[in-house]
């Protein structure tokens, strides 16, 4: 396959590529032109996928260790092997700049072999209960099953990588997955369905739906879906948990990561250039994005100098060029709404230290400092080029300002001080706290996931993997143990 053909791509149901009942078009965030067509399936065909999963459910749970890993490894070296031409469709469906998407695509890999490990390391527990009289001779084997299929629902800033999380630790775990791509970035999810194709795992086990909102909440409320995995905005992930309370959700939320640069820090350039470029990375659209910056007044004169600086310095422009680092947002309503909130903010007394400007879908990457707590850049997720910078006068003042928010998904703390990085690992409300760099820090197999308004449950193949099962035992009898 390469990166731009002219007819609809298949979408794929129960493990097989077929054509839709429409098309839909996928188009270039920087320039708007016409990158693929892609085939939407129709009810007939969502309803086969549904059922396939639902049927193979049983036989998928017993699938041998050996057959779901080798299916994940070549999932990752089929990525590897057209690691060029995937970087290239991410840069065309969703315009990050294609350094980002390459990055992406490396992440994709080691998901895909981080969760064929697990999928071979994945066993039991064994718990003695002859600890209490009552229970002499009795061994519990506490095992983890599949909950059921699983309804996988991804967003668009990471087209390929946050598939995958959906994706591999289901196969890991031995669950089924429909996975709904985002409309706008259906493509490299489509690329997974290719290779997952390509294995030996039974039909039914995957299924790759670019469908719209409509049937997304037919498939939340379908009981044969027992667990909904989402990723994306808040708004929409409560209200579909709200729409079927009793199924196990993952919600993978939102949030206005912080980053907090303490007295003690004393690189302040490094501080600076790291905040710049990942407030800005993908244009700000990614959940641990740094948003606010709470900079201690002893070092906010001289930390502030260098921010602007670092951010005029990033370079903007086509994401094709391979120098750029700052590219479009997805579309011109994200970057019309984000000017606007940029303006509420100024309009009410905050200074816009450097950018601000927009042509179409680029924003310039923006500093504004003293943001009303109440304005939207400080207290909701801006997913776009902006930083949003306060002082603060102390370190209680600094975790305070964090902690007031109704997100928490991660922050980072400058920090070399061993108490103050216990301390804020203790006391942010956050679900993952990064120590001596930003909040956009992440790595493919740690535990990933939010509290508050950022959500619940955890990703991280491991953990997604744990999400994704529930335990189970079987007490044997008179045992010697
Ligand atoms: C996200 O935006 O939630 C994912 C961030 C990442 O995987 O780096």
């Amino acid at each position: 396959m390469d990166a731009y053909t002219p007819t609809p791509r298949p979408c794929w149901i129960a493990g097989r590529p077929e054509q839709g009942v429409s098309a839909l078009t996928v188009r270039h965030p920087f320039d708007g032109s016409e990158v693929a067509t892609v085939a939407v399936p129709g009810p007939e065909q969502i309803e086969r996928a549904v059922a396939a999963a639902a049927t193979v459910a049983k036989e998928f749970r017993s699938t041998p260790a050996h057959i779901r890993a080798a299916a994940l490894d070549h999932v990752w070296q089929g990525l590897a092997d057209q690691a060029e031409m995937i970087a290239e469709l991410i840069t065309a469906e969703n315009g990050k700049p294609l350094m980002w998407a390459e990055i992406e695509v490396k992440r994709a890999i080691s998901t895909f072999r981080f969760a064929a490990e697990e999928a071979r390391r994945a066993g039991g527990e064994l718990q003695r209960l002859d600890t209490d009289p009552a229970s002499e001779g009795r061994l519990a084997m506490i095992r983890r099953f599949p909950r059921g299929p699983v309804l996988g629902i991804a967003p668009f800033n990471f087209p390929l990588n946050l598939v995958a999380h959906k994706v591999a630790p289901a196969i890991a775990a031995g669950a089924p997955i429909v996975i709904k791509p985002a409309p706008r970035t259906p493509l490299s999810a489509l690329v997974l369905g290719e290779l997952l194709a390509e294995t030996d795992l039974p039909a039914g086990a995957f299924s790759v739906l670019p469908v719209g909102n409509e049937e997304t909440a037919a498939l939340v409320r379908d009981e044969r879906l027992p667990v909904v995995s989402f990723t994306g905005s808040g708004p929409v992930g409560w209200s579909l948990m709200d729409a079927a309370p009793r199924k196990h959700f993952v919600l993978e939320l939102g949030g206005n990561a912080a980053a907090v640069v303490c007295a003690d820090w004393t690189d302040l350039d490094f501080a600076a250039q790291r905040i710049a470029l990942f407030g800005n990375y993908q244009a700000g659209q990614s959940c641990i994005a740094v948003q606010r910056v709470l900079v201690d007044r002893a070092v906010a004169e001289e930390f502030i100098g260098k921010l602007v600086d670092a951010v005029r310095d990033l370079r903007t422009g086509d994401p094709h060029d391979p120098d750029v680092e700052v590219g479009p947002v997805v579309d011109d309503a994200a970057a019309e709404r984000i000017a606007e909130w940029i303006a509420e903010a100024t309009s009410r007394g905050a200074k816009l230290l450097a950018g601000g400007g927009r042509d179409g879908t680029n924003v310039e990457p923006c500093v504004v400092l003293d943001a009303p707590r109440d304005s939207r850049i400080w207290s909701e997720e801006v997913f776009g080029p902006v930083l949003a910078v306060s002082i603060a006068d102390g370190l209680d003042d600094a975790f305070d300002q964090v902690n007031s928010s109704a997100y928490g998904l991660q922050a980072g703390v400058f920090t070399r001080d061993l108490h103050t990085a216990t301390r804020a690992g203790a006391e942010l409300e956050v679900g993952g706290v990064i120590i001596g760099d930003v909040p956009s820090f992440r790595a493919d197999q740690m535990p990933y996931g939010g509290v508050k308004g950022s959500g619940f449950g955890r990703e991280g193949v491991r953990s997604a993997m744990r999400d994704l099962t529930e335990e189970r035992i079987t007490v044997l009898t008179n045992v010697s143990l």
